[in-house]
């Protein structure tokens, strides 16, 4: 890696870096990569610990053409934010979840993890650094994205020698394109995204290039998103391709168990936590496409996409509508997450993180 080490800011440093907030329209935040100031970074070999970290310029990045990551898949990644507060604090929503979700993920990717504290802390500097890029209040976030990468070269199949912990930042705002809007979702039962004994539950490099082709042909047709099915019986919903599916029937909300082919999402955790201190029985169990189809009301969860409220599920040819007016219980839910991650809402587990 191409390490321009940046301690401290330089008198000489472009001015733009001391402003209170970057010149970019804050209006029209997408969901795409806008360059920051700057990445943090870590290195280690295998069977050691991490170095301690730097923040860098941000920057491209080099490796070498035999790295595990580029080879065979060996990486694996997470996505926080920081929001900015209506009193000018700034806000981390439980990166410490996301740091034992990674570790999790490195033991089954075999590969070395940041400590708890080394992650929270890359997290916290690299929010601090991109501050001028956190959006004002109610226009967007600073999503994080932890990145950890098999660098050491490996020609034959096994744990690369190097690992780097890289951590880059952009401003964002709705991850799909139609806003806030109700989805449409599309159910593909043609291409799995995990299987039992699988990377499914973790969040893996390799589960996402799988479902390209999925989420292309569904857009294609005009829906926002996929939703997989079970690869044995072809039969239990698991999740959309970058979120955890609930469905609302009555006062009780379900979601499938997490039985190793859906990732453990942290805003799906935080949700059902949230579900429970509002009144709803929540059940975490295997769901069959045909419940889905029967839900009043139903949303997707994740950290890029929050709470989705869904308009409509189709499969095959048949098109199930549900409520998306009057008082929802995914709003419900959504008001209530991002009051906590904005420092609105206090909430008893302290998840809102001051940095
Ligand atoms: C996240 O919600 O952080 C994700 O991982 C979604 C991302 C793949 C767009």
């Amino acid at each position: 890696l191409t390490t321009h080490v940046t301690s401290t800011l330089q008198e000489t440093e472009p001015m733009g870096r001391y402003e209170e907030y970057a010149d970019i329209d804050w209006n029209n935040l997408g969901y795409g990569l806008i360059k920051t100031d700057y990445i943090y970074k870590a290195k280690c070999t295998l069977n050691n610990t991490f170095e301690q970290g730097q923040v860098c310029d941000y920057g491209n990045i080099e490796l070498s053409p035999g790295a595990g990551v580029l080879n065979y898949g060996q990486g694996i990644f997470e996505g926080t934010k920081a929001f900015r507060g209506e009193d000018g604090r700034i806000l981390l929503f439980r990166p410490d979840q996301n740091a034992i979700r990674m570790q999790i993920g490195a033991e089954r990717m075999c590969m070395q993890s940041p400590s708890v504290q080394q992650f929270v802390d890359a997290v916290k500097q690299t929010a601090i650094a991109n501050k001028r890029w956190i959006p004002p209040p109610g226009k967007g976030s600073l999503y994080i994205r932890p990145l950890l990468i098999g660098t050491g070269p490996t020609l034959g199949v096994s744990p690369a020698p190097e690992y780097t912990f890289l951590v880059y930042a952009s401003p964002v705002g709705n991850y799909f394109k139609a806003g806030t809007g109700p989805l449409n979702l599309y159910v593909n039962n043609e291409f799995h995204r995990a299987t039992r004994g699988g990377a499914g539950c973790v969040k893996s490099i390799t589960n996402y290039a799988p479902v390209l082709k999925a989420i292309t042909g569904a857009k294609e047709q005009g829906f926002s998103d996929v939703v997989f099915l079970d690869s044995v019986h072809k039969k239990y919903i698991e999740e959309a391709s970058c979120s955890n599916i609930f469905l609302v029937k009555g006062n009780v909300i379900s979601t499938p168990a997490t039985v190793g082919t859906i990732l453990e999402g942290i805003t799906r955790k935080s949700i059902i936590d949230i579900a429970r201190d509002l009144g709803y029985k929540v059940e975490e169990r295997l769901i069959a496409l045909d419940e889905l189809m029967e839900a009043d009301e139903v949303f997707t969860t994740g950290t890029a996409v929050s709470v989705a409220t869904v308009g409509s599920v189709t499969f095959n040819a048949q098109r199930i509508e549900y409520k998306t007016a009057g008082e929802l219980v995914s709003q419900k839910l959504y008001k209530t997450l991002v009051g906590i991650q904005v420092g609105k809402i206090k909430n008893k587990y302290d998840w809102a993180v001051e940095i």
